[in-house]
């Protein structure tokens, strides 16, 4: 047997498995000890109380690692340690936010923004799909894979089922407009962590605003979470309208089911197919 052909087949197994487990994205060249590397020092950690203090180990490798996106985070700003100071990211986000005045605006400060460090690994920021002078608006959680790789909400299973779902209350995407409460996809498909989304929350609700939708469905407990600002879980708050206010206009938001969830319980449609029914209602002017 060929031993060449016997280590290329073990290396595309490889491959394979670390694919099926979601690791889909190289950050570096090289693997990292990261038990052998120095504790980065914690941002609320407090000062010895001595006056000269002891200069940290050096950490193994002291070179930063090269990223695999092609943005870097500028030098001597937040985006270097975003992740280290969310709230300074956030509110910096909240300032920029409310200067824009439309959608493709929006869009744009979104692609020069870079406090989140989600943006560093992404391919693509994915803002929205459909209809923005839609009365309907979907928010989702995050991008995965096939929107990083195109550039706009629900494009793989997921939008492909959310699609079917909307077409069987008779919709689709020029009767909403779809989008996400965090515009990056987080490395390997991970959940955004509650920093990241607390740092894209005030591009999200000046979206809203600019969008000025008459209802919102929140897909999943992250988007409904951020949205309404509940802490119940998806399967509570499910099939319920959340009120959300807007200047003196309130819009009403209902939660359901992420399709995500969906194509891994879906037993559980029967669940999203009776919102969607209530969400048909709404439109109607009968919920
Ligand atoms: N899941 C989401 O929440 N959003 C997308 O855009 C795709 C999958």
């Amino acid at each position: 047997m060929n031993a060449n052909a016997d280590r290329q087949r073990d290396l595309i197994a490889a491959l394979d498995f670390h694919l099926e487990a979601g690791v889909d994205l190289m950050l570096d060249e090289h693997p990292h000890d990261r038990f052998n590397e120095v504790e980065a020092p914690r941002m609320d950690a407090r000062p010895p109380e001595v006056e000269s203090r002891p200069e940290p180990k050096p950490a193994l490798r002291p070179e930063p690692p090269p990223r695999a996106s092609s943005a870097q985070p500028p030098a001597g700003t937040y985006g270097q340690s975003a992740a280290a100071r969310p709230g300074e990211a956030a509110g910096d986000a909240r300032a920029r936010a409310k200067d824009v005045g439309s959608l493709e605006e929006l869009e744009a400060l979104l692609a020069g923004f870079d406090g989140c460090p989600l943006k560093f690994t992404a391919k693509n920021l994915v803002f929205a799909d459909g209809n923005p002078a839609a009365k309907l608006m979907f928010i989702g959680e995050a991008p995965g894979a096939d929107e990083d790789r195109v550039g706009k909400p629900f494009m793989g299973r997921s939008g492909k089922l959310l699609d079917r779902m909307m077409a069987a209350v008779g919709l689709d995407r020029t009767s909403a407009y779809v989008t996400n409460i965090v515009p990056w996809r987080p490395p390997g498909n991970r959940n955004p962590t509650p920093q990241e989304i607390s740092i894209c929350k005030p591009f999200i609700e000046r979206q809203i605003e600019l969008a000025d939708p008459d209802l919102i469905v929140c897909l999943g407990s992250p988007a409904t979470q951020a949205i309404t600002g509940t802490k119940d879980g998806i399967l509570k708050t499910r099939g319920r309208f959340y009120p959300y206010q807007v200047a003196d206009r309130e819009i009403r938001v209902l939660a359901t089911l992420h399709p995500a969830y969906l194509l891994r319980q879906p037993l559980q449609k029967r669940l999203a197919w009776r919102d969607f029914r209530t969400l048909r209602a709404a439109l109607d002017g009968k919920a």
